[in-house]
């Protein structure tokens, strides 16, 4: 008999995990990716903060004391483990957490980055820790029997395991292979040189091809240099990032590692079991098959958003209001789209100018544009239930969920072709559309010499204003777009291939 091949063990690293801990995507991933994985022999442990959300859902599941740090940059620490049990989208096997108990760093009003709207002061101390703790949980250092194969680590915040493990490579350490995801370039973890020494980080590195960034440090940078690869959540994002138009800053970097064969987009797939309007209980069931259900969820929404029914399409959208998701381009073409008999409500929270923007245009607007802000999880499952389209119009978006929730949900994509949303949206050309393939609605791509602005934005909403008066045409899309595979089981391949090849390769 061939002997089973051991399981192996990932550390997954990062800031959110949902359903603990959710501002966006990431979370999302970072939940989802465990249990995709898991088939294929890579069991994964996460390590989030305990914020004081994490600590309230945990409160009923049995958390052993894995490690006490001591002091933890400020104060002491606990690493607690568990198994949050039927966790959404866990799997069978549930959810395997270690938590980084630090109430000097995580327990505290607000949310994981903010607190009334400005940045926690010492986010890089808060998770310049998770990353120190993380590194020691990689190499024993905790005492505790189990020790990863290689450790995953994503965005700025946990951008400093590699680092740390680098370090304590060179001090004799033995030391996984570490895999560092951009999810969004824009955000780097950029503090004080001042900072090093309190942070455990040596000052010999501080140069550009390590820590050093304009003179400060960068996380971010740190664990797109350090990390033994680095993947990236979409293919086009990964060929942007090594732009300067996309790159913020940190394109040679990318640039370099892409060259080398050492940085790779895999696209973000999504949890099929939790976001299934099948069975999901926030909606009126309904499927690809049988469509019937999401009349009812148009109706319920328009009602929910006091919208009288135009008999247009319903547009929907679900994001951060930032700069970045092109919030103020659907202002501007909201007027029109509006005008051609489209409805259109929005829900989000972020940039205070934008939420007015919003809300204004909402007032002008009553009975075709609703707004809600703040974040609202069932809500958002509604939404893509009621949604005839999703919009997302971002001016670059590493991979988008929304727009692969909406396809499950049958609310059509119209999306800027950019990163992850260029890679997983078929425009509805009139070839497209006669093959079957076309998913959504695209506009703006800039390989083809476009740009993304609110006319190009107001062109692909008239677009799909047209083709929803065709009936059977508008059904045909939306099957094709519920039936387009947009679960993880191609992507968790690309890991699992990416993962098999390093364990064994050594220190980073
Ligand atoms: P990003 O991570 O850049 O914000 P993504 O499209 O990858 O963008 O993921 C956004 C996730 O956050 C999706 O799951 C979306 O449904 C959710 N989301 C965004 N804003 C809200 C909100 N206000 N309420 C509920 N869910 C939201
Ligand atoms: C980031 C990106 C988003 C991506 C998400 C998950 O928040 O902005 O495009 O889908 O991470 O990878």
């Amino acid at each position: 008999m061939v002997p089973r091949p051991r399981r192996r063990r990932v550390l997954s690293v990062a800031s959110e995990c949902a359903p603990l801990v959710k501002t966006g995507g990431l979370a999302d991933v970072v939940g989802a990716l465990p249990a995709a994985l898991e088939p294929s022999g890579w069991h994964t442990r996460v390590l989030v903060p305990a914020y004081p959300q994490v600590s309230e859902i945990l409160a009923g599941t049995r958390m052993r004391r894995v490690w006490s740090t001591g002091d933890l940059f400020g104060g002491p620490a606990t690493v607690r483990r568990g198994v949050l049990d039927c966790a959404p989208g866990a799997g069978s096997s549930g959810l395997d957490l270690m938590v980084l108990d630090a109430p000097h760093l995580f327990d505290r009003p607000g949310g994981p980055y903010t607190v009334d709207g400005h940045d926690h002061p010492d986010n890089h101390v808060r998770f310049a820790a998770l990353s120190w703790v993380g590194a020691q949980l990689a190499i024993g250092g905790t005492g505790d029997r189990w020790r990863p194969d290689l450790v995953h680590v994503h965005d700025w915040q946990a951008g400093l395991v590699p680092s740390y493990l680098r370090y304590a490579a060179m001090a004799g350490a033995v030391v996984p292979p570490t895999v560092m995801t951009v999810h969004n370039i824009a955000f780097q973890g950029v503090f004080g040189l001042d900072q090093l020494d309190r942070l455990k980080l040596p000052t010999w590195d501080f140069h550009m091809d390590a820590l050093e960034y304009h003179g400060l440090v960068s996380t971010l940078k740190a664990g797109m240099v350090h990390a033994t690869r680095v993947t990236t959540v979409s293919p086009s994002y990964a060929e942007e990032l090594a732009t300067p138009e996309f790159g913020f800053g940190l394109e040679g970097v990318a640039a370099a590692r892409l060259a080398r064969g050492e940085m790779t987009g895999i696209l973000n797939g999504i949890d099929t079991t939790v976001w299934n309007p099948a069975t999901d209980p926030a909606v009126t069931p309904y499927s690809a098959a049988d469509q019937r259900g999401k009349d009812a969820d148009r109706a319920a929404l328009l009602e929910e958003f006091g919208l009288p029914d135009t008999g247009g399409p319903l547009a929907v959208v679900v994001s951060r209001l930032t700069h970045q998701k092109g919030m103020d381009l659907l202002c501007a073409a909201a007027p029109g789209f509006t005008a051609a008999g489209g409805m259109l409500a929005v829900l989000g929270s972020g940039d205070p100018d934008l939420e007015r923007r919003l809300t204004d245009l909402a007032a002008r607007y009553p009975s075709s544009v609703g707004v809600r802000t703040g974040y609202d999880e069932a809500l958002s499952h509604r939404m893509y239930a009621g949604g005839d389209l999703v919009v997302v119009p971002s001016r670059f978006e590493p991979c988008g969920l929304t727009q692969l929730y909406g396809q499950r949900y049958g609310a059509v994509p119209v999306v800027a072709a950019t990163g992850g949303l260029r890679d997983t949206v078929t425009d509805a050309t009139p070839e497209a559309l006669a093959a079957g393939t076309a998913t959504g609605f695209s506009f703006g791509d800039v390989r083809l010499g476009g740009t993304v602005d609110a006319g190009g934005l107001g062109f692909a909403l008239g677009r799909a204003v047209d083709l929803y008066a065709d009936r059977g045409a508008w059904v045909r899309l939306r099957t094709s777009a519920m039936t387009t595979p947009v679960d993880w089981g191609t992507s968790a391949a690309r890991y699992v291939a990416l993962f098999d090849g390093l364990v064994g390769a050594g220190a980073p």
